[in-house]
């Protein structure tokens, strides 16, 4: 792991600005830089980079990070690989300290468990970095699980794994019986702890509020997030049982449309295969890693989706799509087909391999061996030829009516796709198929070729910006405020939005961390919040930020937002006192009613 104040440093050393220019030439615009998003596609820059703030953002998808997360996301490296990159580039030697791949924590303890929800709170709120420990945990119990179970081990040398593969993939197994987990956490029963194994999807309580494991007698797969963390597993039964594959529940951190198996640690081999092969099970995934074929990821047991094309498609320009030959598998490809077709532009390269029916490519690797598989992945069927093998499918096209019925299931998919060379190469095979010329057909399937808007987030806000909102970028764009601000303005306030629930945690974290703000680093304070719940709110109102010039009068913004705060605190107040019957109010209260009014 590396010490949290070394990265600190670093960022403090390197410019973002030089960081991502290396990779992305960036254009100075008005205080900040800009260029077309390397996230997204689009034809208008609206990635921008704050070189006060040492922070990126994208206008148009959203992206946002520091230079660490730019080189995360961007060249696809793991954590300690993009510091060790950014440290290289500005002479800095990273100090050395024992790392252990599967458990890597990104934010140090005392950073990360700072309290989310604290103000005058005593039941602090379960954080991300609470689930993370306790699926850490019960990770490393079920790999000594895995080390003294005769049938689990018998089990995974009878599916060919090797002792060191089961190792590379973190394998563990959850021994039967219903409280296993109740032994390796000493405070069980408190309640905290009950919430957090639950909310982890560790537990279960049953109706008669009895607490009970998730997984019990199953071979269990980790599923790490894209910083290496683990976020969920998944559990194989070891005989033929139901479910034959149990899934962590979706939690505040696995959303299962998200994330791939095995993409943390196959991006690398990603990169240097230039392509990626998406397969439906963990047990492919682990097969075909275990032949040397180390790109591939899976999907949860769920469709393939456009996110995951899309956080693919950053990595290398080919995917290749393995799924069963059978009716299901074909189904599944075709899902990952529609999710992808608007996410296509000229250059990327989709395919589709369907491997003999009741083989897939666990089995086939196993009897076929490494060469023949990576024969097999030349032969699959590009996209344009998938499309219209399935369209053609119980369509005859000896007749008009068959062919016209072609057109119309293809015009929906066609036009979902932007990519200039390649709808014109699916509009012409279309017109082959159909006998229809490429004109006529243009018309029918009103293909303009105009650059697909994307999904802007709403940057031109409709409703007026809440003084909350404000103090919250006033307090991210200059940290030291906190220092003016009356906390008991925010302790009165009741309004239960997430707004201020983000303003609450973050006025929290600067006050228990005086020292960040005296050192007057140069990196945005959110470097520091990337477990927080609120971040991407955070993340949202900090690109507001972006447009503040050296014009902008703090100071006035400051105290037009403190007194907005006081203004909304009278009004409650009053409307508090109003709503009790005139009688009722004592001396007091009256008094106070007539001193508001007065304001
Ligand atoms: P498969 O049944 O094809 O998985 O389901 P597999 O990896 O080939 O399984 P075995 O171990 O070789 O028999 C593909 C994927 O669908 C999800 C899992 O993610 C699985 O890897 N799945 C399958 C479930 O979530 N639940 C199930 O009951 C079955
Ligand atoms: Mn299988």
């Amino acid at each position: 792991m590396i010490p949290q104040p070394f990265i600190y440093d670093l960022l403090n050393r390197v410019d973002i600005v030089d960081a991502i220019d290396r990779h992305v030439p960036l254009k100075k615009a008005g205080a900040n830089f800009v260029a077309c998003c390397p996230f997204h596609s689009e034809k208008t820059p609206s990635f921008t980079v704050s070189q006060t703030k040492q922070f990126y953002h994208c206008f148009g998808c959203g992206a946002h990070g520091n230079a660490i997360s730019f080189l995360i996301e961007y060249s696809g490296l793991s954590f300690v690989e993009a510091v060790h990159d950014l440290a290289a580039y500005v002479g800095m030697q990273v100090p050395e300290q024992q790392t252990d791949t599967f458990f890597k924590q990104t934010v140090p303890d005392d950073l990360s468990q700072y309290p989310v929800n604290g103000l005058g709170s005593n039941d602090p709120e379960i954080s991300p970095q609470d689930l993370l420990s306790v699926l850490q945990a019960a990770t490393r119990f079920y790999r000594e699980q895995l080390k003294i179970s005769e049938k689990a081990i018998a089990y995974l040398k009878k599916r060919g794994l090797s002792g060191k593969i089961a190792a590379r993939f973190a394998i563990g197994y959850a021994p039967a019986g219903w409280q296993n987990l109740a032994a390796i956490f000493t405070d069980y029963t408190s309640e905290r702890t009950r919430k957090i194994l639950l909310q982890a999807g560790l537990v279960i309580i049953s109706d008669e509020a009895r607490q009970y494991d998730r997984f019990r007698d199953r071979i269990m797969f980790p599923i790490l997030n894209q910083k290496g963390q683990i976020i969920g597993f998944g559990g194989r039964v070891l005989e033929q049982e139901e479910p034959k594959y149990l899934n962590s529940p979706e939690t505040i951190l696995f959303e299962k449309g998200r994330e791939l198996y095995n993409f943390f640690s196959a991006r690398r081999a990603i990169r240097e295969a230039n392509c990626v092969i998406v397969v439906e099970g963990y047990m492919d995934v682990i097969a075909l890693s275990q032949h040397g074929i180390d790109y591939v990821v899976a999907a949860l047991g769920t469709a393939t989706t456009s996110f995951h094309i899309q956080k693919l498609l950053r990595q290398t320009e080919n995917i290749i799509f393995c799924f069963d030959g059978d009716k299901a598998g074909r189904k599944a490809a075709w899902r990952a087909l529609e999710n992808s077709l608007a996410l296509l532009s000229d250059g990327k390269y989709l395919s589709f391999l369907f491997l003999p029916e009741g083989t897939d490519p666990d089995s086939y690797v196993n009897q076929y061996g490494k060469e023949s598989f990576e024969q097999q992945l030349k032969q699959a069927m590009p996209l344009s030829e998938f499309l219209f093998k399935e369209l053609c499918v119980g369509t005859n096209l000896q007749t008009s009516e068959g062919r016209a019925k072609l057109v119309s299931d293809a015009k929906p998919l066609l036009q979902q796709v932007a990519a200039p060379a390649l709808s014109v190469m699916l509009v012409r095979r279309l017109g082959e198929l159909s006998g229809i010329s490429q004109s006529e057909l243009e018309e029918l399937l009103q293909i303009k070729r105009v650059p697909r808007a994307h999904k802007i987030k709403n940057s031109v806000r409709k409703q007026p910006i809440t003084p909350y909102r404000r103090l919250t970028r006033m307090l991210l764009y200059s940290p030291n405020y906190i220092a003016k601000l009356d906390k008991y303005l925010l302790v009165q306030c009741s309004e239960n939005s997430e707004e201020v629930a983000a303003l609450k945690a973050l006025v929290d974290f600067l006050d228990t961390h005086p020292q960040l703000i005296a050192s007057k680093s140069a990196h945005s304070i959110l470097t520091y919040l990337q477990n927080s719940p609120y971040r991407a709110l955070l993340e949202d109102i900090e690109s507001e930020t972006l447009e503040w010039g050296s014009a902008i009068d703090l100071e006035e913004e400051f105290l037009e937002v403190l007194e907005k705060l006081q203004q909304a605190q009278r009004n409650k107040r009053m409307t508090e006192l109003h709503s009790k019957s005139l009688d009722k109010l004592t001396d007091e209260e009256k008094r106070e009613l007539q001193r508001l009014a007065m304001k």
